[in-house]
């Protein structure tokens, strides 16, 4: 069965981002409506090495399934030995890192550095389909220096064995700004036959319509919009439906949600790690409610699942709503 192909509904994907879509953010997404979800990047390298911290960021619950596991790195083999080391986790698939614009991570040559050798990404995807049964995808962006070449990036994968294609519709140098360009998801999706993605930009129901309708893409990744908006799931996978989209949220709703989110979070990774990770998603769910600026100022010196009650407290009496 082909993950990435459902008979009639686009695919509803939650977008691998690294300190963001943890287990946690990962399976709260899942249960307001995303069809799955990526993990954090995670190096190829490091997992060889045995690294600890590389290692923690793969675990998937049951309940977020089907989730795909990213690695990065550009060697094949050390790709595909990495496939190895993480097969106790039992990713639904594989997914690799072609579109990282850290310079940090490009330097090295990962990430969408790879984008300038569409024969390495051929090997690659082979090397990596040939060491695990599981389905293979490859997260590019349009192009990097200059070279608008998704096309012949995912030409290359699709060559190589690649099950799916999710393509981002920025170049390396855009980073996250200015608008995606879609059109080039279109092209990808005229050149292969395999199942593409679309991501860039898809912030609420009527964009993820449109992606779908001028792409004709087989689903769409949703990444930043999601952040403190896990419930962007439910109206966007409504709209897929065909149904009425639902209420937005009260405020109430979204602090009960962070609440739930960052006592997950807390049970997964201790008091201390995890509240340090809770300040930015506060900050996400907290923006534009009333009081917003000193609460979010606030959320920033959290430390305690007892502070954060009383932050939350308080922004229930701020909003009116409490
Ligand atoms: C904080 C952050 C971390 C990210 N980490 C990753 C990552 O680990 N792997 C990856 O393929 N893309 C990563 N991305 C890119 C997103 O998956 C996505 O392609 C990009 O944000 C565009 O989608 P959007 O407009 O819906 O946000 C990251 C993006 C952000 C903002």
């Amino acid at each position: 069965m082909n993950l990435f192909l459902t008979d009639d509904k686009p695919l509803l994907l939650l977008a691998p981002m690294a300190g963001v879509t943890d287990l946690a953010f990962r399976r709260l997404c899942r249960s307001f409506g995303a069809d799955g979800g990526v993990t954090e990047m995670v190096s190829a390298k490091a997992l060889c090495f045995q690294d600890k911290k590389s290692h923690e960021l793969c675990p998937i619950a049951d309940e977020e399934r089907p989730c795909g596991l990213q690695l990065f790195g550009h060697e094949p083999e050390t790709l595909a030995a990495a496939v190895g080391h993480v097969a106790r986790h039992r990713p639904d698939w594989i997914d690799l890192n072609m579109g990282c614009p850290v310079h940090k991570v490009v330097s090295s040559g990962d990430g969408s550095a790879l984008m300038r050798s569409p024969a390495l990404i051929r090997e690659i995807v082979s090397a990596v389909s040939a060491a695990t049964p599981l389905p293979v995808t490859v997260k590019l962006r349009a192009g990097i220096g200059g070279v608008v070449n998704a096309v012949e990036c995912a030409v290359a994968a699709e060559e190589g064995g690649a099950d799916a294609i999710v393509v981002h519709g920025r170049t390396r140098e855009q980073m996250y700004a200015p608008s995606a360009d879609w059109e080039i998801i279109r092209r990808v999706r005229e050149a292969v036959s395999v199942p593409v993605i679309a991501n860039g930009d898809i912030d609420s129901p009527e964009a993820a319509l449109r992606a779908i309708e001028q792409t004709g893409a087989a689903g769409v990744m949703v990444g930043r919009a999601a952040m403190g908006n896990p419930f962007l799931f439910a109206a966007i996978r409504a709209a897929l439906d065909g149904r009425d989209l639902p209420p937005p949220p009260s405020v109430a709703e979204r602090l009960r949600v962070a609440r739930l989110h960052i006592r997950d979070l807390v049970a997964l990774k201790g008091e201390r790690r995890g509240m340090l990770q809770a300040r930015s998603h506060m900050g996400w769910y907290l923006k534009g409610m009333r009081g917003a600026a000193s609460l979010r100022e606030r959320s920033c010196h959290l430390t305690t699942l007892e502070g954060l009650e009383a932050l939350l407290e308080e922004a229930l009496l701020v909003s009116g709503e409490g």
